[in-house]
């Protein structure tokens, strides 16, 4: 039985992975920061606390995992948030906890899965990054940084991993309905955007509640997850959802100027 760990499993698109994987017959090691048992359904899904935050608790689980001699196949960095804001309504703690969780972090877990696959000379490290991690947005500046830290982390990386027969993909969703909207238009909604930007943030919420329901959902992205995890392929990027695909393509067919400036429109009319 193949062994994935996957982190920040309480909702969303870890959580819809880690039934996908337990489902198709994998062991899965659900890393989350309060694991919680009762959420998950696959009867091979086991609940780990794994804080991406917290280096020591990242060390001594995988140090603990070392001690089992079992084989890791498969590590997912999922955890990840992120808030909407202007830039300059972003205090400096956001912009340090967004770079903690989702590049320091995922850049932690990775450290100990690629010395666990290098030593088994085999093993895969995906990370979702996001549409984000390509293309910048207003009212994301922050947490678009982060996810285009991912991409360049990841690509590196795997180039170096590859001769060590560890492969590193990059799962590339667009908008996908989770609790992650939640959380990122919470600073909107308490009012916390000075004047020059509101009409940006009324625009940007707008948009979204226009078009949530068109979002993928994460089960589609667990898809996606576990076909980079099983295909067998050296593939480095799998951008998945409509609205991610046709951004990709429009980036690639229009000069870079005029993607711009048609992003441009989109954010600010
Ligand atoms: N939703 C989207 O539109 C979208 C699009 C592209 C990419 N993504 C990316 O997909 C990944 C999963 O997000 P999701 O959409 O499934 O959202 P979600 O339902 O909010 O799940 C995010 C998970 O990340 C962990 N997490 C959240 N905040 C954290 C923090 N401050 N510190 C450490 N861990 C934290 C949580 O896991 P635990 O509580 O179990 O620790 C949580 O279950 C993220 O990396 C996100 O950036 C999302």
């Amino acid at each position: 039985m193949p062994t994935v760990l996957i982190t920040g499993t309480s909702s969303g698109i870890g959580l819809a992975a880690c039934e996908l994987f337990a489902g198709k017959g994998w062991r899965v090691l659900a890393g989350s920061r309060n694991p919680d048992a009762s959420l998950y359904k696959g009867k091979s899904i086991e609940p780990v606390r794994l804080d991406v935050n917290d280096p020591e608790n990242v060390e001594s689980f995988f140090r603990e995992y070392e001690k089992h001699k079992m084989p890791l196949d498969c590590v997912v960095n999922n955890a990840g948030w992120g808030v909407s804001l202007p830039f300059e309504d972003t205090k400096r703690q956001e912009v340090a906890e967004m770079f903690q969780t989702n590049v320091f972090g995922l850049m932690e877990v990775t450290r100990h899965a690629c010395r666990i696959m290098r030593h088994q000379k085999r093993g895969i490290i995906i990370s979702v990054a996001s549409i984000a991690g390509l293309v910048g947005s207003a009212l994301y500046p922050i947490y678009v940084s982060t996810k285009f830290a991912v991409e360049g982390f990841s690509e590196s990386l795997a180039h170096e991993m590859r001769e060590m027969g560890v492969t590193v993909k990059i799962v590339e969703p667009g908008r996908v309905q989770t609790k992650f909207f939640d959380r990122a238009y919470a600073p909107i909604e308490m009012n916390r955007v000075s004047e020059p930007y509101k009409h940006l943030a009324e625009r940007k919420l707008a948009q979204h509640v226009q078009s949530v329901e068109h979002y993928a959902t994460a089960e589609q992205i667990a898809k996606v997850i576990f076909e980079a995890a099983t295909d067998g392929t050296k593939k480095l990027r799998y951008p998945v959802g409509a609205d991610a695909l046709e951004e990709i393509k429009e980036k690639r067919t229009l000069t870079d100027q005029e993607f711009f400036e048609k992003m441009h429109e989109k954010f600010v009319g």
